[in-house]
């Protein structure tokens, strides 16, 4: 892999994380700018999630977002969902996306955490060969209800 450097996200990539979204087909609507700003700066601060991007040749070409959830259940150990993966699509299959992984599954043992878990769609076929890839199996049925 070439030289990319993990990172936690700041409101100032946030015209790459928008071409990150545009390229990720379940982003729905964008805001603008300004607002997509503000929502990064709130993830930022928020010590229960960990919102990193892939950084090449000062671009930023890949991101994760992680959301650490505390439980009573075993033994109080957390958990994260991994939400909005993306590399960008002239960077595939050069191990980026295992390095984001890789960052999001260090930060959750470096707390004490026992699973990560994600969802991906059904139409994803290519994404779940790299979740497998990556160690994770599709082990249950995931339900969304869209309000
Ligand atoms: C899925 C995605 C994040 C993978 O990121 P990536 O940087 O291309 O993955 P990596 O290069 O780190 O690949 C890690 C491993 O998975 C494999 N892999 C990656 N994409 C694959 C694919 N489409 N099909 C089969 N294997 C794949 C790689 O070959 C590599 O295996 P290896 O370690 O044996 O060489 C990227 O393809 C992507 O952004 N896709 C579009 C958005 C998307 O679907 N996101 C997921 C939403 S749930």
């Amino acid at each position: 892999m070439a030289d990319v450097l993990i990172r936690k996200a700041s409101p100032e990539d946030v015209d790459g994380l928008l071409e990150l979204y545009r390229q990720l087909a379940s982003s729905g609507e964008l805001p603008n700018a300004g607002n997509a700003a503000m929502v990064i700066e709130l993830i930022d601060s928020n010590p229960w999630m960990l919102y990193l991007v892939a950084e090449l040749d000062d671009v930023v070409v890949g991101t994760v977002t992680m959301v650490i959830v505390p439980a009573v259940t075993h033994s109080a150990q957390p958990w994260a969902q991994i939400e909005h993966m993306v590399v960008h699509e002239a960077h595939r299959k050069t191990g980026i996306g295992h390095a984001l992984l890789a960052r999001c599954e260090e930060h959750i043992r470096s707390i004490g955490g026992y699973k990560m878990q994600l969802q991906s769609s059904n139409q994803r076929d290519d994404a779940h060969e790299f979740y497998e890839r990556e160690g994770f199996s599709a082990s249950s049925v995931g339900y969304q209800r869209y309000l």
